[in-house]
């Protein structure tokens, strides 16, 4: 039995609450131009479509609900405790919202607002607009709290110090085409532990694990964290 546990999840976990994903059929980088949206620059040149972008994302994610899979995690949390660590490239709080806690959200939250300006981090009001005034340093430079592609993901050094200590590296719902999320398999593989991939179909990094469940999320979820919560209970 598996006592240190590391899940990295991606929007398939999410898919199913209805928020979509970036790069399946219909996903979000099929109806907009990732460059104008998702990075600095794209923010630099039009801070208010920027701002809208996400406005439509926080709105979806309100109006969504937790699925069985984050309701899962969360019960596997809750016995795991510490031992687990939850890492997500997902932005929105529905792991949260199905009672996890301390979420590693490395590519950041709907939820915050940063300020450009001071670094000031705050809770994101539902819509965001370019001309609001930071509460921290007054200025006019508020911005998601999201990860840009070109930008640093958040917490890499707890992510990088939980997988060197891990037993088991789980990825769920998630593509493998984004680093380093999508490195993270291959770190376990040096450590030389076990990993599983848990996803609707093969991932462009199925052929690094060492086992894999195809599926929808709320099926193949819950049912591993039970045949997991079934062994911890039967094992001394
Ligand atoms: N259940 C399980 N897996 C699913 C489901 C589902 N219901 N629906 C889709 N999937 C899988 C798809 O097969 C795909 O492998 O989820 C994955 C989604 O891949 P992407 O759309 O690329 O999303 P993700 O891997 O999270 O993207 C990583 O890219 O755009 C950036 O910052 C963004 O965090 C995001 C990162």
């Amino acid at each position: 039995m598996p006592k240190r546990i590391v899940i990295l999840s991606g929007a398939g976990l999410s898919a199913e609450s209805g928020l979509g994903t970036f790069r399946d059929k219909d996903g979000l980088w099929t109806k907009y131009d990732l460059s104008e949206v998702a990075t600095p620059e794209g923010f630099a040149m039009d801070p208010a479509k920027v701002h809208g972008f996400y406005n439509a994302r926080r709105a979806n994610c309100l109006e969504a609900q937790p699925n069985a899979a984050h309701e899962a995690l969360s019960q596997l949390q809750a016995a795991w405790g510490a031992d687990l660590t939850l890492v997500t490239q997902n932005v929105d709080d529905l792991l949260e919202r199905a009672g996890a806690r301390e979420v590693i959200h490395m590519h950041g939250e709907l939820t915050s607002a940063l300020c450009a300006s001071c670094g000031h981090r705050w809770t994101a009001p539902r819509a965001m607009d370019p001309a609001d005034p930071c509460p921290a340093c007054a200025q006019p430079a508020t911005r998601p709290d999201i990860v840009w592609f070109g930008e640093i993901p958040y917490h890499m050094e707890a992510i990088e110090t939980a997988l060197q200590m891990a037993e088991l590296f789980v990825s769920i719902g998630t593509s493998g085409e984004v680093y380093p999320a999508a490195g993270f398999v291959q770190e376990a593989r040096i450590v030389g532990i076990p990993t599983l991939e848990l996803n609707l179909e093969p991932s462009s990094g199925s052929g690094l694990f060492t086992d894999a469940r195809y599926g929808p999320a709320t099926e193949i979820v819950p049912a591993w964290v039970a045949e997991l919560l079934e062994g911890s209970s039967g094992s001394s």
